[in-house]
Parts: C-alpha cells; structure tokens; sequence
C-alpha cells in the first residue's frame, strides 16, 4: 500500500500520519517543527506553555509555578513556540493540540488560531462548542478526538445544527494511548474496546455524515505495518504520539528520553488522575510514593483543569497534574510524572525525526 497525501480541511499533508500533541512540554516547537517539515503533520501542544523555556514568559509565578489558567496556558509563550515551529517548518501545515476540560479553553483555542495554528486538534471531553470559537478563523480545520462512534455522532449532529459545520477530520483514540483515556479502567482492559475492534463502526459513523472526514487510528501505532493494518479495516491514517519522544527533536530533556530507554514494559501502567479519566504513564519512584500518600505537597497555584475543581481532585488522587508534568518538562526525575503509550518500552534509542517517518512511510529497513 501507498501511502498518498491528504487532505484536512483546507490543508494537505504529504503523508497521513499525525504526531499527537503531547503535553507538558514534549511536543513544542522542535518537534512539532521537524514533524511538519517531513511532510506529516506536526502538533503543538497548547498544554502548560508557561513551562516554555524555563517559564520566561511567565509574568506571575507562585511556589515556582505559573500562577493561574492564563499564566499556566501562556499566551506570549504560544506565540514564540509557533514562531520557533516556523522557523523549521515555514509555512507547511502545523496543528495544535487544546484539551476540551482545560480552563480558558475559547481563550487558548483564540491564542493558537491567532499564532498561526491550521488545524486545532481536541480531545478530552466531547468539543461541542469547538465551532463557536472557530468563527472568525475560517482556514483553521476542527479535528475532534473521539473513542466511539456515539461521541463522534453527537459533537456531528450539534456541530450541524447549530454551527452548519462537520468535523474536518477524526482522531479515533484507543486504549494502548499514552496519557489519558476515554475510557473507564475496566473498558481498557475489555477486548470490545480494542482500537481494532472500533475502527470500522467509527468510519462507518464518519461515512454516514460525509464522504469527506478522514479518521485517523491512534493509540499503539508503532510500524508502518500497523498504520497499514489499520488503514486496511478502513481509517486514512495513524496519529501517534510515544514513538515521537524517541527522536533527537523532541522537545523534552533528556533525562525524560533516557527513563523510556531504560523502561521495561511491565514499568508502563494505568494511573489514577485529577482529570478523572486514566492515565498511562510510567510507575517512578514519584508513582509508588503517591500510592502512600507521601508525594509532594498539593496545591492548586495553575488552576489548570475543570474536572479537578481547583484542587479537590488532586488532593482526592494524591497528586497535581499540573506540577507534575510541568516537572517532568523541567526534567525533574524525582517529581515529574511521565505518560507513555504502552509500546513506549520499545524506544531502545533516539532517531531524528527524518528517519522516524521513513520508517513509517516505508518500513523500518528505510
Ligand atoms: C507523554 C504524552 C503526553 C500526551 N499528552 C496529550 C495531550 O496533552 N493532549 C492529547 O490530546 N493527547 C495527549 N497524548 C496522547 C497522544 O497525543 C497520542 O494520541 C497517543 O499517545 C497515541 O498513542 P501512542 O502514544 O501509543 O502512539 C499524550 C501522550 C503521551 C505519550
């Protein structure tokens, strides 16, 4: 099989494969950069930006955070990641990725737009109003992600509606992904919610509302030979998220890189989270002390999320979500909490981003 250009929206990519937005801090400029120079797509994570170089953007910190949604979610800080992203990428094709139960989710959606995003990728929660804040950027293409064929029938049907708009694409989520779910802990482990086993009721869904909405299969892609698989049960292309942090680019330090090195497959689990779905990521040292309820100090200074209500869930789980990625962006081993895919054990070295999707476009003797 071939693997031919695409289209989302009003934007085409050389190859289908989209690098899923990773955040906080792994998928920013250089990688997002290299990823959309290569010809697939990349995606800028709009989670945590007030990390971005050492939180030099930040105008309010407090413990050595950034202080509230809007320090947290950093404005200037997008602005100087699209630019750095653009300078490797000129003026290829490059998305960013906002998570629907953020706070500040129209402001954030507004500020990637006007950075310069052409396609705004979201997941977390069903995107229901996504059009609304697209209306006065109409070359910017909508993808929802989804993890059935119910969630992508009820954002169409709204979006239709109320906006006359369908989604320029589909990202269909299985439970192999890396970070979280969207799923219950038990759906993730039943065999009913395979990523093979939703593909085809999921393009069938995205064929009965338009001959025109690409679905791309995520969660667990690893080889051109998977991407194939599932474009044979019928979806366009692949987004893939953990095989990107084993690149050169990728944006985060190396010690983050190092620990899925070293990581064996068994060290890669589901984890609770204060954003109320599961998460996959690696068992640290930082993860058996939160079992104890000997983990750092939580304290809601980013307000990050809805669903953790300022705090109260992460006093519930034992842990803020946002301190601790935004450590393991800072590279900190000890407190950090690093998500990963459950084939991210299989990163036994960094390759450049070049090769990465050679690989993917041909096969991995490429
Ligand atoms: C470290 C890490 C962080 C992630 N952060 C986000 C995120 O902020 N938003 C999101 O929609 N998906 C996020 N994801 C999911 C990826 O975008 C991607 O869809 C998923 O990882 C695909 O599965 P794979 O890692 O097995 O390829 C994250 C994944 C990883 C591994």
């Amino acid at each position: 099989m071939q693997f031919r250009e695409i289209k989302i929206g009003r934007h085409t990519l050389k190859y289908p494969i989209i690098q899923g937005g990773m955040g906080v801090g792994i998928s920013w400029s250089q990688l997002a950069g290299a990823v959309s120079l290569a010809g697939a797509l990349g995606v800028i994570s709009a989670i945590g930006t007030g990390y971005y170089h050492s939180r030099a953007f930040v105008a309010k910190q407090q413990f050595g955070r950034p202080a509230e949604a809007e320090q947290f979610y950093n404005r200037k800080a997008v602005f100087e990641i699209f630019k750095d992203a653009r300078k490797i990428c000129g003026d290829k094709p490059l998305g960013a990725n906002i998570l629907y139960a953020i706070n500040d989710y129209p402001r954030v959606f507004r500020d990637c737009c006007e950075a310069g995003a052409d396609i705004i990728i979201t997941g977390a929660g069903l995107p229901m109003n996504m059009p609304e804040y697209a209306a006065d950027f109409p070359n910017v293409a909508l993808v929802p992600i989804v993890s059935s064929p119910k969630a992508l029938r009820l954002i169409a049907k709204r979006w239709e509606q109320r906006y006359k708009r369908i989604p320029d694409a589909i990202v269909l989520e299985g439970p192999l992904s890396g970070g979280h779910q969207g799923f219950t802990y038990e759906q993730c482990l039943d065999e009913s919610y395979r990523l093979e086993n939703l593909i085809k009721p999921v393009v069938l869904e995205a064929k009965s509302i338009s001959d025109n909405i690409p679905v791309f299969a995520a969660g667990g892609i690893w080889t051109r030979d998977d991407i194939v698989r599932f474009m044979e049960l019928g979806a366009s292309g692949a987004q893939i998220g953990t095989r990107f942090i084993g690149t050169y680019e990728c944006d985060v330090p190396q010690t983050f890189k190092d620990l899925l090195i070293g990581c064996k497959e068994g060290d890669i689990e589901l984890l609770h989270s204060p954003v109320g779905y599961p998460a996959r990521g690696i068992r640290t040292n930082l993860v058996n002390l939160i079992d104890k309820r000997q983990g750092p100090i939580v304290r809601c200074v980013s307000n990050c999320v809805i669903p953790c209500k300022r705090g109260v869930k992460a006093k519930s789980v034992g842990y803020c979500i946002a301190d601790r990625l935004g450590d393991a962006a800072e590279g900190n081993l000890e407190t950090g909490l690093f998500f990963s895919g459950s084939n991210g054990y299989r990163i036994d070295r960094l390759i450049s981003v070049n090769d990465l999707i050679k690989k993917l476009v041909y096969g991995e003797d490429s």
